[in-house]
């Protein structure tokens, strides 16, 4: 099997098949197959909300590579006369540096600098992105979602309810009859803003966002609540997930917030973070939504880290960004590129890995194959053994 994984590594330098699940299930027997929101997807790498999300253009180019989803860029909530209580979120902002960053521990990441915010262009033109988003996971191609940022209110501030309604509503119609999927952002930037210096107030927005969502409107919507890293420590973090219950499915964590420079950033620090703090879920026992991990996956070693944690599927961004000579691949477009090394990496591993937890014991062939989903579901005596105690630090 090695043998076979680097030569594949190396032929797929120069071309990654579209069908590579296929490819996987019949060289490997290994199943890739993953979820994402309630959706069955061929495998777990989809593409987190961003920059890299705004445009058809991106969304073909993301679906002939054989990603398995994506979310679209953050629009901001507004009411039918077009008030935005969040308007200082849809700002205007287009450099972004893509930047290697060491962490606390001491290992070098990459990181994207940008002042930006949300979707700054009309509130028509994403529809019509929703649109083709709806008739792309229709026609079962690839799944792609809206993503959100409504009005959040001070305590003791009522929520606006008309946003909410009239920013779902016309979500739901671009849709059209199926229920609607949606990723609800708390973003960084919220988390340094003045808004989210309250514990209190964040758990209401966890506990109520849910609920204002779904009576805004008739019809069903399957809601992603993705959570942001709150400037408190990782027993806070603990408290948001226990009360964002009413979500169906949790983003865990988008990046984190340097207050110095008033910038998010990610890398390493990220994805200790995120990872120590799904540790710590496990430990103590709590129940959640299913869970989808976001945060520095640079490899498949750290999908299935996020999968041994609970982690359906994973949400990138940073990786599909980072300069073209970093990658293995010789040719294809950057999601072309960034799948072969997730996928196909000897050493940095997600089929070797796989293949690793087998050998050690801790995961079992059915019916002569290795399930991906089967590292979510059965991942915990694994993931104590890779991962240690709660108190050692994740290496
Ligand atoms: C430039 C940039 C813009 C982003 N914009 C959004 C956004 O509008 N909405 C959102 O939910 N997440 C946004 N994100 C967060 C990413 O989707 C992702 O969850 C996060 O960066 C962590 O993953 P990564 O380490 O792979 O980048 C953005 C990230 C970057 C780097």
């Amino acid at each position: 099997m090695p043998g076979q994984l680097e030569r594949d590594f190396e032929r797929f330098k120069r071309e990654l098949p579209r069908d590579f699940p296929a490819y996987v299930r019949d060289a490997y027997r290994i199943d890739l197959s993953a979820r994402y929101l309630g959706y069955s997807i061929p495998h777990p790498v989809g593409k987190g909300s961003g920059q890299l999300s705004l445009n058809q253009d991106q969304l073909e180019t993301d679906l002939s590579a054989g990603l398995a989803f994506v979310v679209l860029k953050t629009v901001i909530a507004e009411d039918s006369a077009g008030q935005q209580a969040m308007a200082a979120w849809a700002i205007h902002e287009t450099r972004m540096r893509v930047e290697r960053r060491e962490s606390l521990a001491g290992r070098e990441g990459w990181t994207v600098t940008w002042k930006g915010r949300g979707w700054d262009r009309s509130f028509e033109e994403y529809l019509k992105l929703v649109r083709a988003a709806a008739e792309l996971t229709r026609a079962g191609a690839m799944v792609v979602v809206p993503s959100v940022k409504y009005h959040l209110p001070h305590l003791g501030e009522e929520f606006r309810e008309s946003e909410y309604h009239y920013t779902t509503k016309l979500l739901g119609e671009a849709w059209g009859e199926e229920p609607l999927p949606l990723e609800k952002d708390f973003s960084p930037t919220l988390a340094g803003d003045e808004l989210a210096d309250e514990q209190e107030q964040i758990l209401r927005w966890l506990r109520e966002v849910p609920d204002q969502i779904r009576r805004s409107v008739a019809r069903p919507v399957r809601l992603a609540l993705k959570l942001m890293n709150a400037r408190f420590d990782d027993e806070f973090q603990l408290e948001m997930l226990r009360a964002a219950g009413g979500a169906d499915t949790l983003i865990v964590f988008n990046r984190l917030w340097d207050s110095t420079k008033r910038v998010a950033y990610g890398g390493f620090d990220l994805s200790d973070r995120n990872l120590r703090v799904l540790r710590a879920v496990r430990e103590a026992g709590i129940r959640c939504p299913a869970l989808v991990g976001t945060g520095n996956v640079c490899s498949g070693r750290l999908i299935l880290d996020y999968a041994l944690l609970g982690c359906e599927s994973v949400e990138l961004h940073t990786y599909f960004q980072i300069p073209l000579s970093e990658y293995s691949a010789e040719q294809g477009s950057r999601t072309q590129r960034a799948l072969h090394s997730l996928i196909f990496h000897p050493s940095e591993v997600l089929i070797a890995g796989m293949l690793g937890l087998e050998s050690e014991g801790l995961l079992e062939r059915v019916d002569g194959e290795l399930r991906f989903l089967d590292v979510v579901n059965t991942g915990a005596a694994a993931a104590l053994k890779r991962f240690g105690t709660p108190q050692t630090p994740y290496s």
